[in-house]
């Protein structure tokens, strides 16, 4: 039951019958301000500017042809058509009424199933023997969030944790691996150190050096010892992280691994055909596609390199081997990438080389969803006091005791079991929400005090907005009368409008990718809920026949709440 897109199918109709085929997209969008409408046709003026003909006689003309169609019979109450050129829609009382009966028979809260496309999304993609740091968390929880929105309408989702388990790096990791199991059984403790480590003893250390650059080449060769240390490598790495994520509630698992090893053999066959096509050529024995659409200060086209000198490959040759295999191997029809803005020219060259050498056709996507970095109150990027990279489970460790602080002072009736999940609940919501409701392309900056703030678009007023109404319901006897919904005043009515917002608002988290979206109109459901339970009495309604309604318009709000949090990945007690 998406009202917009009702609205939007019905519209382009009247423009075929008018014989008008627009040049600029037919939209019809959800108004913000009461007397423009529930929703507002505002795009009028450009195509009427297109054709050369006066706004207002066009709006008119559309208005007439829009009020005999049956969807505007049965869902719009009154059509106004303002000057310039604007036509603004008043929806029906009984319709929205009808509407919300469906969503309330729904598991699924009316919304449809889509025709379902293969779409890859590549996130989290953390290292391997490193720590997962905050650029990490970031990716990891917007990437999840679109992901289960995408779940939800009915796609065939494919995650890929495009870990970083290969390069010449691993020659010292497993060496050191190896040394440290003759010395002991014990696994690595804290990656980060063991990563120095092994630096440490590659730069000082000639005899280990020469050791590591055997195994490099050993591990190339597939040498059966050394994939092993490898392999137990990653393994400890992603154990690890697999830990994050389940206390972040996200959804991946070691299933969803697809690092750059996987893309290894693919590479050598790769430049060879770059090559043969003239699309890379050799250059001081390095292999080089020269790019016209990058240009550097004197106006070159700047090369890029695929293959070096010494026949190492790059993290770009791996990017370009990557989406070909999501095309041709996973058959994706859409791929979208979740990393940081820093990484983003890095993915327009790779792609730039795949478009060129035809490895993706032009109507599958290749999108590059960034995100800035975070940073302290004072502006600069987020480290600890000692100026090193933030642990992630250091990061949650803290929001989980702020949260439990909050939680004995604002709850001391719950029990001490009930007290630690909530922490939880609110600790971890709140860190995933502050970062979720940021329009995810610009920096953002990390404050415990905002995040877990009972007031403001936060975790914490989402969760409690749906807990207040659990409690109303369970305040209900079973016998109450039940009746059907109806929609008799203003606020009852905003919150109708709103609640049957949800399925255009999962559309638009899937076609932008942008969680923040559905946090921005779970905020405006609690607020329009919040209004309309000042105004309007549930438990102490004048008729028995309000009571009902208005305890069915709750239970819609608390299901809906609960669900759009979900698509979120974060928790929703019933009791705060
Ligand atoms: N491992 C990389 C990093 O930590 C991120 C990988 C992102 N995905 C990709 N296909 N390049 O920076």
């Amino acid at each position: 039951m998406d009202i917009k897109k009702r609205l939007t199918d019905a519209l382009a109709d009247v423009f075929a019958e008018l014989k008008i085929t627009p040049e600029v997209e037919i939209t019809v969008r959800p108004s913000s301000v009461k007397k423009f409408g529930d929703y507002q046709i505002n795009c009028i003026m450009q195509i009427a500017s297109q054709l050369k003909i006066s706004p207002l006689s066009l709006a008119e003309r559309i208005a007439e042809h829009l009020r005999k169609t049956p969807t505007y019979q049965h869902t719009v109450s009154h059509i106004d058509v303002v000057a310039p050129g604007f036509i603004n829609l008043f929806l029906n009382d009984d319709a929205l009424a009808k509407m919300l009966e469906v969503a309330l028979a729904d598991d699924r809260l009316g919304v449809e199933n889509v025709i379902s496309k293969t779409i890859v999304v590549d996130y989290s993609s953390p290292n391997v023997a490193k720590e997962m740091h905050v650029g990490h968390l970031r990716s990891t929880i917007i990437g999840d969030a679109v992901v289960r929105t995408l779940n939800f309408l009915g796609h065939h989702v494919i995650r890929a944790n495009h870990i970083g388990d290969w390069g010449t790096q691993f020659g010292m990791l497993i060496a050191l691996l190896e040394e440290q199991q003759h010395e002991s059984s014990r696994s690595l403790s804290g990656l980060e150190a063991f990563y120095r480590e092994a630096k440490r003893r590659d730069e000082t250390d000639p005899a280990f050096s020469k050791k590591a650059r055997e195994y490099v080449v050993k591990l190339q060769q597939g040498d059966a010892h050394c994939r092993t240390l490898w392999k137990q490598l990653v393994h400890i790495t992603m154990e690890q992280n697999q830990r994050t994520y389940q206390r972040l509630n996200v959804t991946l698992g070691p299933q969803d691994i697809m690092g750059e090893s996987l893309y290894n053999p693919m590479l050598p066959g790769i430049v060879d055909d770059l090559l043969t096509r003239g699309i890379a050529e050799e250059s001081r024995g390095a292999v080089v596609v020269y790019l016209p659409e990058y240009q550097n200060k004197e106006g070159e086209s700047m090369g890029v390199i695929i293959r070096k000198k010494d026949g190492a490959y790059l993290y770009t040759t791996t990017d370009i081997a990557c989406a070909k295999y999501r095309y041709e191997t996973l058959h994706a029809d859409r791929m979208l990438y979740y990393i940081d803005a820093r990484q983003h020219q890095h993915l327009m060259q790779a792609w730039a080389i795949v478009r060129k050498a035809g490895y993706v056709p032009p109507e599958v996507s290749l999108e590059h969803h960034m995100f800035g970095v975070m940073l302290d109150k004072s502006g600069k990027p987020f480290k600890t006091r000692e100026g090193g990279t933030v642990k992630l489970s250091d990061l949650l460790d803290e929001a989980v005791f702020r949260a439990a602080q909050i939680v004995s002072a604002k709850s001391p009736h719950l029990d001490a079991g009930e007290q630690r999940y909530l922490a939880n609940a609110i600790g971890i919501g709140a860190v995933k929400y502050a970062d979720l409701s940021k329009n995810r392309t610009t920096d953002y900056v990390f404050d415990w005090d905002n995040m877990l703030s009972f007031e403001g678009n936060t975790a914490p007023y989402i969760q409690y907005a749906f807990a207040r109404i659990a409690s109303i319901l369970r305040r209900v006897t079973t016998d109450r009368i039940s009746g059907p919904v109806v929609i008799s005043n203003d606020k009852e009515h905003t919150l109708a409008v709103k609640l049957l917002q949800f399925e255009e608002t999962l559309h638009r988290v899937a076609k932008d990718g942008t969680p923040h979206v559905m946090c921005a109109w779970l905020y405006d459901l609690a607020g329009a809920f919040s209004r309309f339970y000042t105004d309007c009495p549930i438990l102490n309604a004048l008729e028995p026949a309000q009571t009902a309604s208005r305890l069915k318009l709750a239970e819609l709000t608390a299901r809906t709440l609960k669900m759009g949090l979900t698509m979120l990945g974060i928790d929703v007690p019933e009791r705060m």
